[in-house]
């Protein structure tokens, strides 16, 4: 189903897709996928921003950081940070129109980053290339799904509030009434989390891409949610007045 444009993501509500990385870190992390190559049914890309038919899947702010030198790629693990265009076919699916697969610049982070936009193909060599680079989207879609949608979307966002309602509200108030449903074995497992799950070396760093960067990863991605939810209703009021975006489907919703 089509997800409206995510509010932290307006920066990107464009084409070609921009980056909320600081320029003056990481240099310019503009998209490089260009309109011309992608294969949108007859539609110009025009027409598909304006109706509301571009989509994107975009990873490319959460994982550039951690791919830099001492980072994932400096352990056994080798990854991509990726961003998929998809577009909203006439019988109402998606199809995936491109994906870039980008690492940082190899002469400094400074200097932006280097990628390569691979295309859907049925046939030969480049067939294969479609495959890897769904594969490589999919990795960084799971692990971005447990340590961002899941555990701090769901798990680590809603403990503070457990603790406030049960200091500062008494258990007969009737909003504690209201809420202790929602709240029930919370606190028992995200202490279960800590001790066997997301504690160091434990089963997300052993199985995970991001492996002893994982939590880091969630808590530098919370810090960004933070920072657009202050911004508050400004943001909230641009992006529903924005008439040309592309929507974004990835699931980093807050
Ligand atoms: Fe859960």
């Amino acid at each position: 189903m089509p997800v409206s444009c995510y509010d932290k993501r307006l920066n990107n509500c464009e084409f070609p897709p921009k980056s909320n990385l600081d320029p003056a870190e990481y240099g310019d992390h503009t998209s490089k996928i260009s309109a011309d190559v992608l294969n949108l049914d007859g539609c110009t890309i025009d027409e598909a921003l304006a109706s509301g038919r571009l989509f994107i899947l975009d990873y490319h702010d959460t994982f550039i950081p951690f791919l830099r030198m001492r980072r994932i790629n400096e352990t056994s693990a080798k990854a991509y940070a990726t961003r998929t265009i998809l577009f909203l076919k006439e019988n109402g699916t998606l199809k995936p129109v491109a994906i870039e697969l980008s690492l940082p610049h190899p002469d400094g982070d400074k200097s932006g980053f280097v990628s390569k936009v691979i295309l859907p193909a049925d046939e030969g060599v480049e067939s294969t290339i479609w495959l890897l680079a769904k594969a490589y989207v999919v990795v960084n879609d799971s692990c971005y799904h447990q340590l961002m949608s899941h555990w701090l979307n769901t798990h680590a966002v809603i403990e503070p509030l457990v603790i406030a309602t049960n200091r500062q509200l008494s258990v007969v108030h009737p909003i504690n009434k209201l809420l202790a449903p929602h709240y029930r074995d919370t606190m028992n497992i995200n202490a279960l989390a800590r001790d066997s799950l997301i504690n160091a070396n434990g089963i997300i760093e052993r199985s995970f891409l991001p492996s002893k960067y994982a939590v880091e990863m969630s808590s530098a991605v919370f810090k960004l949610c933070r920072m657009i939810l202050s911004r508050g209703n400004r943001v909230i009021i641009r992006s529903k007045a924005s008439k040309q975006s592309i929507r974004h489907v990835s699931n980093n919703s807050i």
